[in-house]
């Protein structure tokens, strides 16, 4: 059974900048939740019960998020603020929550590497800090349950247009089914004419406790980093890896149009907002086009 979750979220968001210097990408809200409140909730939807945060240099603000504030408690009880209160409450009850920091900037793969203590032999999912999905079933679930048929790593993945295709890590290897592919190839940012799919690696993997290994054999490639695709690769040639097509939607904060289309579209799910929103987008749009 997973039971745990890694969500790495040290990383210096320098797409994201000057809003990152001091402030965590990852607790940057879509409205008025954290990102990282949205990832934290698809894991418990899905089951976990132990999350273990990857945080690092300028990150405390995120451990502050999940833990008690009594002062502010104390405050909305007495205002008579229920319904903000039992949410402040329930944020800091939302699972067991652990952290712990990356001390250098190394890449993804050096950040997953951090968990090895606290994940021992049971396979764990990752979750990336900065993207949110949106799906009737928690992507997660949709993983873990991949994972109890096959009991190996899973990749959760998208399929992307093929002249998209150079963005992304693209997987290629022999298709089980129409959502699932036995991995045999990763290739990064590959020409679309290379490409040996349009199946792209998805912000959401389960990992078995082999990764470790794989990572601590990885040299540092782009970037000069540890990259998590460098150690599926090794990983991959020792054990069997499935690529899962998830049913859901993929939101990644980590840039700035992204983030505000993202904005957007969460906003116009919401009761309060979708009409003034819609009618103020309609009113900017006809100024738009007349000047
Ligand atoms: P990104 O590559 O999108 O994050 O990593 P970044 O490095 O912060 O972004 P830019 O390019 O500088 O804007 C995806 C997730 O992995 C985490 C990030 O915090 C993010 O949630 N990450 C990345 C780490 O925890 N450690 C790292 O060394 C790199």
């Amino acid at each position: 059974m997973v039971k745990k979750a890694v969500i790495p979220a040290a990383g210096l968001g320098t797409r994201f900048l000057p809003a990152t210097k001091v402030q965590p990408k990852e607790m940057l809200p879509i409205i008025d939740t954290p990102t990282i409140q949205y990832v934290v909730q698809e894991a418990v939807d899905a089951g976990i019960e132990d999350i273990l945060v990857i945080t690092g240099k300028g990150k405390r603000a995120i451990e502050d998020h999940f833990d008690r504030n009594f002062e502010l408690e104390n405050h909305l009880e007495d205002k008579g603020s229920e319904a903000a209160y039992a949410e402040i409450r329930r944020l800091a009850d939302m699972a067991n929550i652990h952290f712990i920091r990356q001390k250098e900037m190394n890449g993804l793969g050096d950040a997953i590497a951090q968990a090895r203590w606290h994940t021992g032999s049971d396979p764990f999912v990752v979750l990336l800090g900065d993207t949110v999905m949106k799906s009737v079933i928690p992507v997660t679930r949709q993983l873990i349950d991949i994972y109890e048929q096959y009991q190996c790593s899973i990749l959760g993945v998208e399929t992307v247009p093929k002249e998209k295709v150079s963005r992304y890590g693209i997987l290629g290897g022999n298709k089980i089914s129409e959502h699932i592919m036995e991995v045999t190839e990763l290739i990064e940012k590959p020409d679309p004419k290379e490409a040996p799919s349009n199946f792209a690696v998805a912000a959401r993997y389960i990992l078995t406790p082999e990764i470790y290994k794989a990572i601590a054999e990885t040299p540092r490639g782009k970037n000069n980093e540890i990259q998590i695709t460098d150690a599926l690769k090794i990983l991959m040639q020792r054990e069997k890896i499935i690529a899962y097509k998830f049913e859901g939607k993929r939101y990644d904060i980590g840039n700035k149009l992204d983030y505000l289309k993202t904005t957007i579209e969460f906003a116009m799910e919401r009761k309060e907002f979708s009409k003034p929103l819609m009618k103020f987008i309609k009113t900017l749009s006809g100024k738009r086009s007349k000047s």
